[in-house]
């Protein structure tokens, strides 16, 4: 039988394979994606809507908790049948669980080509060649090395229009918390060179975008030349076009009052402060591997809250890690009740591989978990509710991100601390900065009037 004809490579034409990318996941993921898709285009690949219509099929995949893991691998079902349609489309994964879990993607999914790390995507356009070159049915390629100084430097990622964007300054994680894969499948920790993050920002400006959102799994680690993530934040804040900065994710151990002073006092720097403290117990935290105390934490809040009046903070919390008891569980709930977080993300502790917590017994039972995590979920609504509600007659500025997604005579956008808000429309343009009064409050989205 002759063997199917794979599309000629490299094409520099216009009629390059198609790939289509799909992604899982944070935002550390998303901005990922964006830098791959910015590498495939320079060699010649274009994009398509589906995977059907694909030549190349990749998945960025996640793990941080199971259900993110679960759904990932569940998603293979769906590549293999994607491959017996079309024997020669080449399918990829990538990202944490490629990371993790390499050997046994290959093993158990022959169908798989490609099984490649979040620090080896500069190879894939190369490893692409090789899948299009090597008869169909090889054995797949796989690239998970781990490269410590990795950072897609040169790569300016592939912006999809819009006024937001991503711009990772920091990556990998070095904290270890007894949880968390992350440090498994990202590496160590290293920051990117300032100038090559106002660069990226100044490109972004030039294409439309006004929003920067600066990301890395712990950004207040951020260091280059003397200079810390403070500094990279006022830096980015000065640049003429940008309108707003936000960041994410930030630590106890390492967020610095420097920092505070600093978004308290650059108009540019968003109130919003993402600060996860996963559990509100010592015992607990100390068993988590994260080295402060709820004390020094509630401190910091109480820092964030002098030196950026109207902050809005939000946070990650972790329910039934093994040995937590109802009573320590108790001081979560009240930490929560005492700080007033106006979005906090909630997760019941799943295990991961290749994790300290992995060899303690997962003794919490599922029900006391669900029972846990329910009741912090109401306490969270009540809060963040009440929290809005108080927002309600307030003046203040939106950013008009695009069209309302219920009313296309309306714009949609944010507040500084990131209240979504739907206005009517009256001659402003997306991108532009609106004073307005928050006039009354539907679920969780204001409805405002322009000022002046
Ligand atoms: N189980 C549950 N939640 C987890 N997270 C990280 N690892 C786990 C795990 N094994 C949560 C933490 C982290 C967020 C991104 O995901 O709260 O801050
Ligand atoms: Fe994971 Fe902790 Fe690093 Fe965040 S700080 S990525 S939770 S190890």
């Amino acid at each position: 039988m002759a063997e199917p004809a794979r599309t000629p490579f490299p094409q520099t034409d216009g009629n390059g394979p198609r790939v289509y990318l799909h992604t899982y996941g944070c935002q550390m993921n998303v901005s990922d994606s964006q830098t791959i898709e910015s590498m495939l285009a320079d060699s010649g690949y274009r994009f398509s809507e589906t995977a059907e219509e694909a030549d190349v099929v990749l998945v960025n995949t996640c793990m941080i908790r199971e259900t993110a893991e679960v759904r990932a691998l569940g998603q293979l079902a769906n590549l293999s049948a994607l491959k017996k349609s079309n024997p020669t489309r080449v399918i990829g994964i990538l990202g944490c669980v490629a990371q993790a879990k390499r050997k046994e993607i290959l093993e158990s999914h022959p169908y798989v080509d490609l099984v490649v790390g979040p620090d080896s995507y500069r190879r894939l356009p190369i490893l692409l060649e090789e899948r299009f070159i090597s008869p169909p049915g090889s054995p797949g390629l796989l690239e998970t090395t781990l490269m410590r100084e990795e950072l897609y430097d040169d790569i300016m990622p592939r912006h999809h229009g819009g006024v937001t964007a991503f711009v990772t300054i920091i990556r990998g994680c070095d904290k270890f918390c007894s949880f968390c894969v992350v440090p498994r499948t990202r590496g160590r920790e290293r920051s990117r060179p300032l100038p090559s993050v106002l660069r990226e920002v100044e490109h972004l400006v030039s294409q439309g975008v006004r929003d920067i959102m600066l990301l890395g799994q712990n950004v207040d680690s951020y260091r280059w030349e003397g200079r810390d993530f403070a500094d990279c934040l006022a830096a980015v804040a000065d640049l003429p076009g940008v309108v707003r900065v936000r960041y994410m994710t930030s630590h106890p151990t390492d967020i610095s009052d420097k920092l505070l002073k600093t978004m308290g006092k650059h108009p540019k720097i968003c109130p919003y402060l993402h600060l996860p403290v996963q559990a509100g117990n010592n015992r607990v935290l100390n068993e988590m591997n994260r080295p402060y105390t709820r004390e020094h934490y509630l401190g910091i809040i109480e820092r964030a809250r002098k030196y950026v009046p109207d902050i809005a903070l939000s946070t990650d919390i972790i329910v039934g890690f093994p040995t937590e008891t109802e009573a320590e569980f108790e001081d979560t709930f009240n930490l929560m009740s005492e700080v007033r977080y106006d979005t906090a993300f909630m997760f019941k502790y799943s295990e991961r591989p290749l994790t300290k917590a992995s060899k303690q017994i997962d003794d919490i039972p599922d029900d006391v978990k669900v029972a846990r995590l329910e009741r912090l979920i109401k306490l969270q609504q009540k809060i963040a509710r009440e929290r809005n509600e108080a927002q309600v007659g307030r003046d203040t500025e939106i950013l008009i991100e695009g069209l309302a997604p219920k009313d296309s005579n309306m714009w949609s956008g944010r507040t500084p601390d990131f209240r979504p808000v739907v206005m009517p429309q009256n001659g402003e343009q997306i991108g532009d900065l609106v004073p307005v009064r928050l006039d009354s409050l539907t679920g969780f989205t204001f409805h405002a009037s322009k000022l002046f």
